[in-house]
């Protein structure tokens, strides 16, 4: 309850939190636990919609949670996006190596100077807080030990680059007035209203379904944090209301738990330990994976012991299982498919609907607020 308390017209108006990135596969549950979790709120969404539709087993547009919903490219936002907004949780973005590999100069403007820039206009109208999706692929290559805060970082790619960059860059905004926590994310896991199959937990358990095998594409050693989205719901839902005298400012800190740090080998066995008749097979020769680290989360456990994760691994499992069932999942050819996002970027630009800046190619982008 700590925003929008302290202006008197807050007495009357209610809290409004503005996500972005609402449409793609962690947006949607963060707006179901905001919404379960303030009643009260107004929750504004902002999306350009390059996944809207991959709809995984929902009979509810999830959209349909919020109070508003736009539709705009974060590197121009539309005007009266951020009126009113007390905090923004800043989803939007390039979101993972593949796509940032591809498409390295969308991914930096998008990820780094759109980001800083959103942050720049949040505090200008008023905001309070401004959350940042960041990740822990910043330590890139870390076995030898847990990364702490604290830690050297070594991005490897355009994606973790565009992450660390705008990092740096959004934390010269924070002030007392205007707390800026960028959450450093463990890989995600679990259901969706819009599912995505490239994470690595994700795609265990959609290997499992469709063809009874999990193949390791390693030798099954690297180290991967994981949390559940559900749990990143939570940190998010903490971070809208932190202020400067907990944790400073500026935090940035990662989001996580000690106990969710997995070899990938153990991820696929405890997959094969709840989907029946499944075998994992191991590159026993394959090139050691480069993205291997171990996590340190206990800043976050200082910080906000009472958001901390709470799904544990074989649930996580379970209900991937189900979600897959209620979508009568059983491609093979997955990888391929809608439910990776590159597949969906490279879908759009094969019918000329999104340019190579990933951009919508229409000149006259709607930008309309629902
Ligand atoms: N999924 C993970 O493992 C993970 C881990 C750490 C951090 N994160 C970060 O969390 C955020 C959400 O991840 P996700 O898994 O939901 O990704 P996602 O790709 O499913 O969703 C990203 C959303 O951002 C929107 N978007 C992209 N570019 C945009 C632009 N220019 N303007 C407006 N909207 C735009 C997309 O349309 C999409 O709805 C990302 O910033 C990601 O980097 C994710």
């Amino acid at each position: 309850m700590g925003l929008g308390q302290s202006r008197l017209e807050d007495l009357v108006a209610a809290v409004r939190i503005l996500v972005t990135g609402n449409m793609g596969y962690v947006g949607p549950v963060v707006v179901e636990h905001l919404r379960a979790a303030r009643p009260d709120a107004e929750l504004y969404g902002l999306d350009t919609g390059f996944f809207a539709q991959c709809l995984t087993g929902t009979d509810l547009l999830p959209e349909r949670r919020l109070d508003c919903q736009w539709f705009g490219d974060v590197r121009h936002p539309p005007a009266g996006a951020l009126d009113g907004v007390d905090g923004v949780a800043h989803l939007a973005g390039i979101s993972n190596d593949p796509i940032g590999n591809t498409y390295e100069t969308p991914t930096l403007e998008i990820n780094h100077r759109a980001t800083v820039e959103l942050a720049r206009a949040a505090k200008a109208a008023g905001a309070r807080s401004f959350v940042f999706a960041s990740s822990c692929s910043i330590y890139g290559l870390a076995e030898d030990g847990l990364r702490t805060e604290d830690s050297e970082t070594a991005p490897l790619t355009a994606y973790a680059k565009s992450k660390l960059l705008a990092e740096r860059d959004v934390a010269e905004l924070a002030d007392e007035r205007f707390a800026v926590t960028s959450l450093r994310f463990a890989t995600a896991c679990g259901m969706s209203d819009r599912l995505r199959l490239d994470l690595v937990l994700n795609d265990f358990v959609a290997g499992a379904h469709a063809f009874r095998e999990i193949t390791i594409l390693s030798d099954g050693t690297p180290w991967r944090p994981l949390i559940h989205v559900r749990d990143m719901a939570r940190a998010i839902d903490w971070a809208l209301d932190r202020t400067a005298d907990n944790g400073g400012a500026y935090l940035a800190v990662n989001a996580g738990s000690d106990e969710w740090n997995y070899q990938i080998r153990q991820l696929a066995d405890a997959v094969a330990a709840i989907v029946p008749d499944v075998n994992v097979s191991v590159r026993e020769d394959a090139a050691p994976d480069s993205r291997s680290y171990k996590v340190s989360f206990a800043r976050f456990r200082e910080l906000a012991p009472d958001h901390q994760p709470q799904v544990g691994l074989p649930e996580a499992i379970e209900d991937l299982s189900a979600g897959l069932g209620r979508m009568g999942f059983h491609d093979p050819d997955f990888r391929n498919s809608e439910l990776v996002r590159l597949r969906v970027l490279e879908n759009l630009r094969a019918e000329g609907l999104v340019n190579e800046a990933l951009e919508w190619s229409r000149a006259d982008e709607p930008v309309a607020r629902v």
